[in-house]
């Protein structure tokens, strides 16, 4: 059986711990990555708290501890596309899995350069990795990360469902038919946008060239380590609690651990949805497994587990380490409050076990948070990145 994968951005948070998770279970695993994250950490003056190792201490420490080698290539799949095709045809994946985008949405909206590279990188690396699969004649199946964020923040009283609305339509003789289509886009920040692109492009290819994809729409990831990563220190898995890369749980995490106060932005009243990394690996593992078939359209699941307001998510975080609690302005034009639903029975229906914030918080705090907290620079945790000028006209009154 081919056990061959590609890991397009395996070097990142997600794609890391996917890649040993693969490797574990008997995958020969090929991890693409330009290193273009550890490139934006020098860019922004800050670093992951967690101390993360070049690519080559990584993998060699994985072949210590696992016997099991993994290949690693250096390619900006967004530009060299000939690289990436001739790999694609040397290796003859059963999957690739693609993690390479710019994945922070403060990020995207820095400024017009960082709206543009966003752009380019993530709508060109996911375009010339369908161009390659087409080209290269192998039937491969593609397995993106999504994002929650396709939908917009807010539904219409209902659980969003997984990629597919039903609507009644009426025709011009009155008779009224049932279609099924992409559930309507609503991205708020140019990252999400290239996202909701990816969705067209993949509905395209799969429509026109008959590519099997899988598209998993991921809430936001929290947690840091898995059972690979936990096995050296040399394998530790990266945190981000920047302005722009941290989450906002993370980021009340690292505020906790120095005793500072757990900043909300606006009212706190924005519904999230979330996801343990180690969830996140099982996810793919089963995406995998039930790979669509010769003709299937994209299959698309959510891939959250849980969902909370931030300033919920604030409460619990106080609760746990005795923080103060601070509004402050929101960078972010959304609304101050909004309901999220959704509809996750995909993977629930193929076992996954939940891990919930709720009863794990307590390691991460103590694990990761308290133990590096001497790494953090609190100078960087503000996100400083305005989604337009009254945003930043309202944050500096
Ligand atoms: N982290 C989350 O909470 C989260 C939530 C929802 C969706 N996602 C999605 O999951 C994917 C992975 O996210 P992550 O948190 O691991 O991000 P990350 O930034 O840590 O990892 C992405 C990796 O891709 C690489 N990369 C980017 N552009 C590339 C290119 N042109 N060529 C080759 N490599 C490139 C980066 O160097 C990095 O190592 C992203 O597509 C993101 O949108 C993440």
């Amino acid at each position: 059986m081919n056990k061959k994968i590609i890991v397009l951005g395996g070097d990142g948070f997600c794609g890391w711990p996917t890649s040993l998770h693969l490797s574990a279970q008997g995958y020969e695993v090929i991890i693409v990555d330009n290193l273009s994250r550890r490139d934006i950490d020098n860019e922004l003056e800050t670093n992951s708290l967690t101390p993360i190792k070049p690519m080559n201490v990584r993998l060699k420490a994985w072949q210590d501890v696992s016997g099991r080698k993994i290949d690693f290539h250096n390619i900006d799949i967004s530009k060299n596309y000939d690289e990436l095709l001739k790999l694609i045809e040397s290796v003859e994946p059963k999957t690739v899995i693609h993690f390479a985008e710019q994945r922070s949405a403060p990020y995207s909206m820095k400024s017009s350069k960082h709206k543009r590279y966003t752009v380019n990188n993530n709508l060109n690396s996911t375009n010339n990795l369908l161009s390659a699969v087409v080209e290269s004649g192998l039937d491969i199946h593609v397995v993106h990360l999504g994002t929650m964020g396709v939908y917009g923040y807010g539904t219409a009283g209902m659980k969003i469902p997984e990629g597919y609305l039903t609507v009644m339509l009426e025709k011009d003789s009155g008779e009224v038919v049932e279609h099924e289509i992409l559930y309507p886009v609503n991205p708020g920040s140019i990252y999400h946008m290239t996202k909701t692109q990816d969705q067209l492009m993949f509905a395209y290819y799969n429509k026109n060239d008959g590519v099997r994809v899988t598209d998993l729409h991921q809430g936001i990831v929290w947690g840091t380590q898995t059972e690979e990563t936990k096995k050296d220190g040399r394998l530790i898995n990266r945190f981000d609690y920047d302005g722009d890369y941290g989450t906002v749980l993370n980021r009340f995490l690292v505020q906790a651990a120095v005793n500072y106060p757990l900043t909300v932005h606006g009212t706190g009243g924005q519904t999230r949805a979330f996801i343990h990394i180690q969830d996140t690996v099982r996810c793919i593992k089963i995406a995998i497994d039930t790979a669509p078939k010769k003709g299937e359209r994209v299959k698309i699941y959510n891939q959250m587990t849980e969902t909370h307001k931030v300033r919920d998510l604030a409460r619990l975080i106080s609760k746990i380490t005795g923080s103060a609690i601070e509004l402050i302005s929101n960078p972010r034009k959304e609304d101050d409050e909004n309901e999220l639903h959704v509809s996750n029975e995909s993977f629930l229906g193929h076992g996954l076990e939940p891990i919930t914030l709720k009863d794990n918080l307590m390691e991460e705090v103590v694990e990761i948070t308290k133990k590096y907290s001497e790494r953090s620079d609190l100078s960087k945790i503000p996100c400083n990145s305005y989604w337009n000028k009254e945003q930043k006209s309202k944050a500096s009154i």
